[in-house]
Parts: structure tokens; C-alpha cells; sequence
């Protein structure tokens, strides 16, 4: 076991905090939904989420589970930032003309969902206002306006709530003292603030943490919110960085190692979907929903919808990738079982772990991402899938992309794929039954 893996197995071992568990299942699967930072950055307005919600509702999204509406930064006013009376926040009456409420009864109208988006600090990452310190006034408002999900970003944060020690979210090591509990840093202490609040609310409101990985949110984060981000912000690239945002394999890399602090009522956000965004191809989009989907992400996305490409919708809409992030009966995310081009437990930007299986109600799955710069053949050998040890060597593929099955395999399975492209299969016995129902990887 190297360094960083037996680090990261005492951090799972930390994750012990009861989950944030909420009326009418809100949070215990990963949330489905759009939200305009990846797209429209803080060029937003009331007639962007119409019709954003709109064409959810057209293109079949909302039918395939796709709920949340999410208002991004830059909603609010600017220069007044709130109500010199009351103190309540205030959003911008020039984009929001009917409020923010006004527009919630548009998309609740729809049978859709409004989020919105604070930060547990002075002020939004764009200077707008904060929440730190007025976390009841505004819960008690986002609830009155009729909001159903907050995102709760982590800027500006004052020196006076600093955490105590640093945390290193790349190799998962501190400086604080060993064994110590991180759900009593002063980050988790600005995140319970404003979760004590929402929970009084008459109105359920998903909670989804915006914290980057920081203050090793893994191990506290099950008991404060649904969600948390676990990296810092997607990039619409394949292995790409730019400043301080990522491509896909950076962040597929990251999650290699930390996959295990997800199940229900509580999951990993490895970010916004960039699919059909940017730099990425159809196949990069393809990994990277697949890879999200498989991680049980929040999938949230950031595609702009108007003139969207039907091959795209069609990657957002995969019944069975959908499925296999919501199912029912089985909450932890899918993990690597091999590395491939790496030897396992790398850590590689450029190069993460290929091999990734899970289970699911329908069967065992594998994920398998050409991340060489060319196409490859890649093998999913059944001797290696821990979830087929013991259950025979002969098993029906079934390929989650085109829905068919494949045929029938002994022993291994070769795929070849494109530059940048993933293998979504489900796997199962010869009559079709699923090969080994008690096995999970966590
Ligand atoms: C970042 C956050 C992004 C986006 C942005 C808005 O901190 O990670 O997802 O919300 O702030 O300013």
C-alpha cells in the first residue's frame, strides 16, 4: 500500500459522522439538474432559467430526472447586497424583475426545482454578498422565496474563521495532530452555520457544499450536506488546466482515490458537467459523463440548451448511466480495480485509472476509459473484476451506450475504442441474472 493509499484509508476510516438524511428522499441520490456558471458565467438573468427550464422540460430532460434549476453567482445586488432594514439579501432588479420568487413559481410551474447560490464566507467568489454571519436571515429567505437546493461556495472567508491547521487535499496530509476530528475546524464550523439553519426551515432544501476538497471535507461532510466538491473547478478540456480550473482526468484522477466517501444521502461533487462543451470531443464528453455517473457525482448540467446538439442531449439522457447513478438499492460510487497504463494506486493528471467497476440492481458494471492519446483495444479481463470472483467464468456484456447486448464472453471481454472514449458494460450471468448481488465496493 503506498503512502497517500493507507492516508486516505485513515481518512475513510474518519468518515463515521451520521448522514444528513431529509424528508421525501431529497438528497439521498445524487441531485439532477442544470446550473449557469459553466456557461454563462455572471451573464445571467430571469429569461435565461425560463428558458433554460423550458428546454429541460422539451428535450425530455426533466423526464429523464433532471430537476434542479441552479442559480449560480451573481444573482444578487451588487451594491446594496441587502435591505438596510431587514438585512435580507438582495437580488438584482434589473435581471430578477419579479424577484427571485417570481421566478421559482415560473420553474416550480413546470414541475422543476430552483436552486440557488451563496458562499460561508463575506462575500460570493464574484464580491457579491456572503452568508457568513447571517446564515438565519437567509436561510429563513431562500426558504420564503421558494428555493430547493443551495450551492454554498467558500470565498472570502475572513482571516478570524482560518482553520486551525492546513490541510493538503492532493496527498491528503495536515499538519494538524493525528486523530484529529476536521468536523471541528472552523470550515466545517461555517458549513454546520448555515446547514442548523436550513434545516429549520418549513421547506426542504437540498443542501450541496461548494468547499473544493478543502479542510478534508470527505470525513465530515456526510453529516453537514448532501453533497460536497471534492476538487477544484471543472475546465471544459480533456486533461488540460487552466489557473485553478481542471480538465476531466485530473479530477478522474483525484476521484481514484477518494471514491470511497460516497453512498446515499451523501456524496462526492466532482463538478458541473462540461458536456458538449469547450475543447472536448463527443468521445471526451462521453467519458465524462459516463466517469461522472459512475462516481454517483451530482449530475449537474452546464451545457447551454438552446441550440444544443441531439448527440449530446442523447450522452445527458443515457437511460442506463442515469440508472446506474440513481439506483435504488445500491449508493457507493463505482471504483478502480486496476490501474492499466499506470501502475496502481499512481497518481497521474494526465493518465488516471482506466479500469473502474461497480454494482448496480441490474448487474456488475465496468468503465473502462481510453485515456491513450490514440485508439486502444482494452480488455476487461473477469478474473481481475471483483464483483465476478467466484461466479463463473462465463457472462452476457451488455454495452450501457447502445443499450444491446453485446454477446456472450468467457473470460474476457475486448473493446476497442476511440481517442478519449469510455466502455459503460453491465455484466451478468448467462440467464441474464445478476452475477453476485451482495458485493458492493464499500
Ligand atoms: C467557484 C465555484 C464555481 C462557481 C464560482 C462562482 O468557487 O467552485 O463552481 O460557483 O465559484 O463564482
Amino acid at each position: 500500500m503506498s503512502a497517500l493509499t493507507s492516508l486516505l484509508s485513515l481518512a475513510v476510516v474518519a468518515h463515521t459522522a451520521e448522514a444528513l438524511v431529509s424528508p421525501d428522499g431529497v438528497g439521498k441520490l445524487p441531485a439532477l439538474g442544470w446550473n449557469s456558471w459553466n456557461e454563462f458565467h455572471c451573464d445571467i438573468n430571469a429569461t435565461v432559467f425560463e428558458t433554460i427550464a423550458q428546454r429541460m422540460v422539451d428535450l425530455g430532460l426533466q423526464d429523464a430526472g433532471y430537476v434542479y434549476v441552479n442559480i449560480d453567482d451573481c444573482w444578487g445586488d451588487k451594491n446594496q447586497r441587502r435591505d438596510s432594514a431587514t438585512n435580507e439579501i438582495l437580488p438584482n432588479s434589473t435581471r430578477f424583475p419579479d424577484g427571485i420568487s417570481g421566478l421559482a413559481d415560473k420553474v416550480h410551474s413546470l414541475g422543476l426545482k430552483l436552486g440557488i447560490y451563496s458562499d460561508a464566507g463575506t462575500s460570493t467568489c464574484a464580491g457579491y454578498a456572503g452568508s457568513l454571519g447571517y446564515e438565519a436571515i437567509d436561510a429563513a429567505t431562500f426558504a420564503n422565496w421558494g428555493i430547493d437546493y443551495l450551492k454554498y461556495d467558500n470565498c472570502n472567508v475572513p482571516a478570524n474563521w482560518s482553520d486551525e491547521y492546513a490541510y493538503n487535499k492532493d496527498n491528503g496530509t495536515s499538519n494538524a495532530p493525528p486523530g484529529y476530528n476536521w468536523d471541528t475546524s472552523n470550515s466545517a464550523k461555517r458549513y454546520h452555520a448555515m446547514r442548523d439553519e436550513l434545516l429549520k426551515q418549513n421547506r426542504t432544501i437540498q443542501f450541496s457544499m461548494c468547499i473544493w476538497g478543502e479542510a478534508a471535507v470527505q470525513t465530515w461532510g456526510n453529516g453537514t450536506g448532501h453533497s460536497w466538491r471534492m476538487y477544484g473547478d471543472i475546465y471544459p478540456s480533456w486533461s488540460g488546466q487552466n489557473g485553478g480550473t481542471w480538465g476531466v482526468t485530473p479530477i478522474l484522477n483525484h476521484a481514484s482515490f477518494y471514491w470511497n466517501s460516497t453512498d446515499f444521502w451523501g456524496h462526492n461533487d466532482w463538478d458541473m458537467l462540461e458536456v458538449g462543451i469547450g475543447d472536448l470531443t463527443f468521445e471526451e464528453s462521453r467519458s465524462h459523463f459516463a466517469m461522472w455517473a459512475a462516481l454517483k457525482s451530482p449530475l449537474i448540467i452546464g451545457t447551454p440548451l438552446a441550440d444544443v446538439a441531439d448527440d449530446i442531449v442523447q450522452i445527458l439522457l443515457n437511460r442506463e448511466l442515469l440508472a446506474f447513478n440513481q439506483d435504488p438499492a445500491y449508493g457507493a460510487s463505482a471504483m478502480p480495480y486496476k490501474w492499466g497504463r499506470n501502475p496502481d494506486g499512481t497518481s497521474d493528471l494526465k493518465y488516471p485509472a482506466q479500469f473502474w467497476t461497480g454494482s448496480s440492481t441490474e448487474g456488475i458494471h465496468v468503465f473502462m476509459v481510453n485515456t491513450a492519446d490514440e485508439e486502444a483495444t482494452l480488455t476487461a479481463d473477469f478474473a481481475e473484476i471483483p464483483g465476478l470472483k467466484g461466479a463463473g467464468d462465463e457472462f452476457i456484456v451488455h454495452d450501457m451506450w447502445t443499450g444491446k447486448d453485446i454477446g456472450n464472453f468467457t473470460d474476457r471481454v475486448d473493446v476497442s475504442l476511440k481517442v478519449h472514449d469510455t466502455a459503460a458494460l453491465r455484466i451478468t450471468l448467462p440467464d441474464g441474472s445478476h452475477p453476485n448481488p451482495t458485493w458492493t465496493t464499500r
